[in-house]
Protein backbone atom coordinates (compact mmCIF):
# COMPACT_ATOMS: atom_id res chain seq x y z
CA UNK A 1 0.00 0.00 0.00
CA UNK A 2 1.24 3.44 -0.92
CA UNK A 3 2.67 5.67 2.36
CA UNK A 4 0.06 8.07 1.60
CA UNK A 5 -3.19 5.60 1.06
CA UNK A 6 -2.44 4.25 4.15
CA UNK A 7 -2.30 8.59 5.73
CA UNK A 8 -5.66 8.53 3.19
CA UNK A 9 -7.08 5.49 5.75
CA UNK A 10 -5.85 6.85 9.10
CA UNK A 11 -7.52 10.37 8.20
CA UNK A 12 -10.86 8.26 7.94
CA UNK A 13 -13.69 8.09 10.62
CA UNK A 14 -13.42 3.78 10.41
CA UNK A 15 -12.07 1.39 8.98
CA UNK A 16 -13.85 -0.02 6.82
CA UNK A 17 -18.23 -0.68 6.91
CA UNK A 18 -20.01 0.14 10.05
CA UNK A 19 -22.04 2.29 11.97
CA UNK A 20 -22.73 3.21 15.51
CA UNK A 21 -26.93 1.82 15.44
CA UNK A 22 -25.35 -1.20 13.68
CA UNK A 23 -23.02 -1.44 16.93
CA UNK A 24 -25.75 -0.98 19.31
CA UNK A 25 -28.04 -3.30 17.70
CA UNK A 26 -25.30 -5.93 18.03
CA UNK A 27 -24.84 -5.13 21.73
CA UNK A 28 -28.42 -5.40 22.40
CA UNK A 29 -28.34 -9.24 21.07
CA UNK A 30 -25.92 -9.58 24.09
CA UNK A 31 -28.38 -10.55 27.12
CA UNK A 32 -26.06 -11.81 29.97
CA UNK A 33 -23.05 -10.10 30.41
CA UNK A 34 -21.42 -10.17 33.30
CA UNK A 35 -21.11 -6.91 35.47
CA UNK A 36 -18.09 -4.23 34.91
CA UNK A 37 -16.84 -7.14 32.23
CA UNK A 38 -13.62 -7.30 30.38
CA UNK A 39 -14.27 -6.22 26.85
CA UNK A 40 -11.58 -6.58 23.85
CA UNK A 41 -11.69 -5.07 20.66
CA UNK A 42 -9.42 -6.35 18.10
CA UNK A 43 -8.47 -4.87 15.49
CA UNK A 44 -9.73 -1.25 16.32
CA UNK A 45 -8.42 1.12 14.08
CA UNK A 46 -8.60 4.73 15.02
CA UNK A 47 -11.42 3.43 17.17
CA UNK A 48 -14.84 3.81 16.38
CA UNK A 49 -16.07 1.07 17.52
CA UNK A 50 -14.47 1.26 20.78
CA UNK A 51 -15.88 4.83 21.29
CA UNK A 52 -19.05 3.37 20.55
CA UNK A 53 -18.75 0.16 22.94
CA UNK A 54 -17.22 2.98 25.58
CA UNK A 55 -20.59 4.87 25.76
CA UNK A 56 -23.04 2.12 25.93
CA UNK A 57 -21.20 -0.16 28.18
CA UNK A 58 -20.14 0.37 31.63
CA UNK A 59 -16.36 -1.84 31.37
CA UNK A 60 -12.84 -2.32 31.40
CA UNK A 61 -11.88 -1.93 27.36
CA UNK A 62 -9.13 -3.42 25.74
CA UNK A 63 -8.43 -1.45 22.14
CA UNK A 64 -5.78 -3.57 19.71
CA UNK A 65 -4.49 -2.81 16.63
CA UNK A 66 -1.32 -3.87 14.37
CA UNK A 67 -0.58 -0.21 13.68
CA UNK A 68 0.79 2.20 15.78
CA UNK A 69 -0.29 5.32 13.98
CA UNK A 70 -4.21 4.21 14.44
CA UNK A 71 -3.61 3.65 17.62
CA UNK A 72 -1.58 7.24 18.62
CA UNK A 73 -4.75 8.54 16.53
CA UNK A 74 -7.01 6.17 19.64
CA UNK A 75 -4.78 7.18 22.20
CA UNK A 76 -5.67 10.69 21.56
CA UNK A 77 -9.54 10.28 21.14
CA UNK A 78 -9.48 8.45 24.55
CA UNK A 79 -7.44 10.90 26.30
CA UNK A 80 -9.68 14.24 24.91
CA UNK A 81 -12.61 12.12 26.17
CA UNK A 82 -11.32 11.10 29.83
CA UNK A 83 -11.76 7.80 29.15
CA UNK A 84 -8.12 6.60 30.19
CA UNK A 85 -9.15 4.76 33.40
CA UNK A 86 -11.64 2.59 31.37
CA UNK A 87 -10.03 2.56 27.80
CA UNK A 88 -6.59 1.10 27.35
CA UNK A 89 -5.21 1.33 23.48
CA UNK A 90 -2.44 -1.02 22.22
CA UNK A 91 -0.18 -2.15 19.42
CA UNK A 92 -0.98 -5.99 19.38
CA UNK A 93 -1.62 -8.49 17.04
CA UNK A 94 -5.08 -9.80 17.46
CA UNK A 95 -3.79 -13.30 16.61
CA UNK A 96 -2.36 -13.48 19.62
CA UNK A 97 -5.30 -12.38 21.64
CA UNK A 98 -4.61 -14.80 24.28
CA UNK A 99 -1.37 -13.14 25.72
CA UNK A 100 -3.01 -9.84 26.79
CA UNK A 101 -2.35 -11.37 30.52
CA UNK A 102 -6.11 -11.58 31.20
CA UNK A 103 -9.53 -13.15 29.71
CA UNK A 104 -12.14 -11.43 28.50
CA UNK A 105 -15.96 -11.28 28.69
CA UNK A 106 -16.31 -9.94 24.82
CA UNK A 107 -14.26 -10.01 22.36
CA UNK A 108 -15.86 -6.84 19.72
CA UNK A 109 -14.25 -7.23 16.05
CA UNK A 110 -15.78 -4.98 13.01
CA UNK A 111 -14.12 -5.45 9.87
CA UNK A 112 -10.74 -7.05 11.34
CA UNK A 113 -11.44 -10.74 11.71
CA UNK A 114 -10.80 -11.87 8.46
CA UNK A 115 -7.02 -10.53 8.79
CA UNK A 116 -6.87 -13.68 10.98
CA UNK A 117 -9.05 -16.06 8.73
CA UNK A 118 -13.10 -16.21 10.17
CA UNK A 119 -12.28 -19.81 11.50
CA UNK A 120 -8.90 -19.29 12.71
CA UNK A 121 -9.44 -15.96 13.92
CA UNK A 122 -12.97 -17.17 16.24
CA UNK A 123 -10.94 -19.88 17.26
CA UNK A 124 -8.35 -17.60 18.74
CA UNK A 125 -10.91 -15.04 20.13
CA UNK A 126 -12.96 -18.16 22.10
CA UNK A 127 -9.04 -18.93 23.23
CA UNK A 128 -9.02 -15.62 25.01
CA UNK A 129 -12.50 -15.62 26.41
CA UNK A 130 -13.94 -16.27 29.99
CA UNK A 131 -16.60 -19.19 30.33
CA UNK A 132 -19.81 -18.14 28.57
CA UNK A 133 -17.89 -15.07 27.14
CA UNK A 134 -19.60 -13.40 23.94
CA UNK A 135 -17.62 -12.38 20.31
CA UNK A 136 -19.24 -10.14 17.83
CA UNK A 137 -17.89 -9.80 14.67
CA UNK A 138 -18.19 -8.33 11.10
CA UNK A 139 -17.56 -10.31 8.63
CA UNK A 140 -17.37 -9.87 4.61
CA UNK A 141 -20.66 -11.91 3.68
CA UNK A 142 -22.23 -13.49 0.03
CA UNK A 143 -25.82 -12.60 0.32
CA UNK A 144 -26.97 -14.56 -3.09
CA UNK A 145 -26.26 -17.23 -4.65
CA UNK A 146 -26.75 -16.07 -8.13
CA UNK A 147 -23.96 -13.64 -8.22
CA UNK A 148 -22.84 -12.24 -11.56
CA UNK A 149 -19.14 -13.28 -12.59
CA UNK A 150 -18.05 -9.83 -12.04
CA UNK A 151 -18.52 -10.48 -8.16
CA UNK A 152 -17.59 -13.84 -8.12
CA UNK A 153 -14.19 -12.10 -9.88
CA UNK A 154 -13.82 -8.97 -7.49
CA UNK A 155 -14.48 -12.05 -4.30
CA UNK A 156 -12.06 -14.71 -5.67
CA UNK A 157 -9.25 -11.38 -6.15
CA UNK A 158 -9.80 -9.43 -2.87
CA UNK A 159 -11.58 -12.25 -0.28
CA UNK A 160 -12.10 -15.57 -1.66
CA UNK A 161 -12.68 -17.12 1.24
CA UNK A 162 -15.83 -15.07 1.63
CA UNK A 163 -19.04 -17.71 2.07
CA UNK A 164 -22.41 -17.19 2.83
CA UNK A 165 -24.35 -16.15 5.88
CA UNK A 166 -24.93 -20.09 6.11
CA UNK A 167 -21.68 -20.72 5.27
CA UNK A 168 -20.48 -18.55 8.56
CA UNK A 169 -22.98 -20.22 10.88
CA UNK A 170 -21.52 -23.25 9.99
CA UNK A 171 -18.13 -22.08 10.99
CA UNK A 172 -19.63 -20.72 14.48
CA UNK A 173 -21.37 -23.96 15.15
CA UNK A 174 -17.45 -25.69 14.14
CA UNK A 175 -15.59 -23.47 16.28
CA UNK A 176 -17.71 -24.59 19.38
CA UNK A 177 -19.98 -21.33 19.87
CA UNK A 178 -23.78 -20.67 19.85
CA UNK A 179 -25.02 -18.12 17.41
CA UNK A 180 -27.02 -15.80 19.34
CA UNK A 181 -28.33 -13.68 16.28
CA UNK A 182 -26.93 -11.81 13.10
CA UNK A 183 -27.87 -9.11 10.81
CA UNK A 184 -26.88 -7.48 7.38
CA UNK A 185 -25.69 -4.44 7.85
CA UNK A 186 -27.59 -1.58 6.35
CA UNK A 187 -26.30 0.12 3.00
CA UNK A 188 -25.77 3.18 4.76
CA UNK A 189 -23.26 1.68 7.07
CA UNK A 190 -20.90 1.40 3.43
CA UNK A 191 -22.39 4.59 1.74
CA UNK A 192 -22.43 7.72 4.02
CA UNK A 193 -20.15 6.08 7.11
CA UNK A 194 -17.51 4.86 5.09
CA UNK A 195 -17.91 5.57 1.19
CA UNK A 196 -18.34 9.43 1.60
CA UNK A 197 -15.34 10.07 4.07
CA UNK A 198 -13.16 7.86 1.19
CA UNK A 199 -14.29 9.28 -1.87
CA UNK A 200 -13.79 13.30 0.02
CA UNK A 201 -10.39 12.17 1.14
CA UNK A 202 -9.73 10.89 -2.08
CA UNK A 203 -10.78 13.77 -3.85
CA UNK A 204 -8.38 15.82 -1.78
CA UNK A 205 -5.65 13.44 -1.99
CA UNK A 206 -5.98 13.35 -5.76
CA UNK A 207 -5.93 17.50 -5.97
CA UNK A 208 -2.70 17.43 -3.39
CA UNK A 209 -0.94 15.46 -5.94
CA UNK A 210 -2.09 17.17 -9.16
CA UNK A 211 -0.66 19.90 -7.40
CA UNK A 212 2.63 18.77 -6.89
CA UNK A 213 5.38 16.69 -8.92
CA UNK A 214 2.67 13.92 -9.19
CA UNK A 215 2.57 10.43 -8.68
CA UNK A 216 1.35 8.26 -10.59
CA UNK A 217 1.40 4.96 -8.19
CA UNK A 218 -0.63 7.14 -5.70
CA UNK A 219 -3.03 7.71 -8.76
CA UNK A 220 -3.13 4.45 -9.37
CA UNK A 221 -4.02 3.34 -5.79
CA UNK A 222 -6.63 6.48 -5.53
CA UNK A 223 -8.76 5.28 -8.47
CA UNK A 224 -8.74 1.81 -7.02
CA UNK A 225 -10.48 3.16 -4.42
CA UNK A 226 -13.37 4.39 -6.55
CA UNK A 227 -13.54 1.64 -8.60
CA UNK A 228 -14.24 -0.25 -5.03
CA UNK A 229 -17.02 2.56 -4.33
CA UNK A 230 -18.54 2.43 -7.91
CA UNK A 231 -18.46 -1.39 -7.42
CA UNK A 232 -20.46 -1.48 -4.27
CA UNK A 233 -23.27 0.72 -6.03
CA UNK A 234 -23.20 -1.46 -8.54
CA UNK A 235 -23.30 -4.66 -6.61
CA UNK A 236 -24.35 -4.25 -3.50
CA UNK A 237 -27.27 -7.05 -3.24
CA UNK A 238 -25.04 -9.34 -3.72
CA UNK A 239 -22.67 -9.02 -0.80
CA UNK A 240 -22.12 -7.02 2.39
CA UNK A 241 -21.43 -7.19 6.05
CA UNK A 242 -22.62 -9.44 8.46
CA UNK A 243 -22.77 -8.98 11.83
CA UNK A 244 -22.49 -12.05 13.63
CA UNK A 245 -22.67 -12.32 17.42
CA UNK A 246 -22.18 -15.84 19.59
CA UNK A 247 -21.08 -17.04 22.75
CA UNK A 248 -18.39 -19.67 24.51
CA UNK A 249 -20.75 -22.29 25.33
C1 LIG B 1 -10.96 -2.72 8.07
S1 LIG B 1 -10.04 -2.08 9.42
C2 LIG B 1 -11.32 -1.99 10.67
C3 LIG B 1 -10.94 -1.06 11.78
C4 LIG B 1 -12.03 -0.83 12.85
N1 LIG B 1 -12.43 -2.05 13.50
C5 LIG B 1 -13.21 -0.13 12.24
O1 LIG B 1 -14.26 -0.78 12.04
O2 LIG B 1 -13.08 1.06 11.95
C6 LIG B 1 -9.09 -3.50 9.93
C7 LIG B 1 -8.11 -3.21 11.07
O3 LIG B 1 -7.45 -4.42 11.45
C8 LIG B 1 -6.12 -4.11 11.78
N2 LIG B 1 -5.32 -5.34 11.75
C9 LIG B 1 -4.95 -6.08 10.69
N3 LIG B 1 -4.27 -7.18 11.08
C10 LIG B 1 -4.22 -7.12 12.44
C11 LIG B 1 -3.65 -7.96 13.44
N4 LIG B 1 -3.03 -9.09 13.13
N5 LIG B 1 -3.80 -7.60 14.73
C12 LIG B 1 -4.43 -6.46 15.07
N6 LIG B 1 -4.98 -5.61 14.18
C13 LIG B 1 -4.89 -5.95 12.88
C14 LIG B 1 -5.73 -3.08 10.74
O4 LIG B 1 -4.59 -2.35 11.14
C15 LIG B 1 -6.99 -2.24 10.65
O5 LIG B 1 -6.96 -1.16 11.56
Amino acid sequence: MHKKIFDLFCGLPRGGPGNEGSTIRALRIINDLVCSPKVLDAGCGVGASTLVLSRNLDCQLTAIDIFEKVIEILNEKIINRGLETRVKALVHDMGDSGGLGKKFDLIWSEGAVYNLGFENGLKTFAGALNPRGYIAVTELTLLEDNAPDAVKNFMSRYYPAATTIEGNLEIIRKCGLSEEGHFVLPESAWIDDYFTPMAEAVNRFRAENEAGEKDPELEKELAELEEEIDFYHKYSRYYGYVFYVMRKM
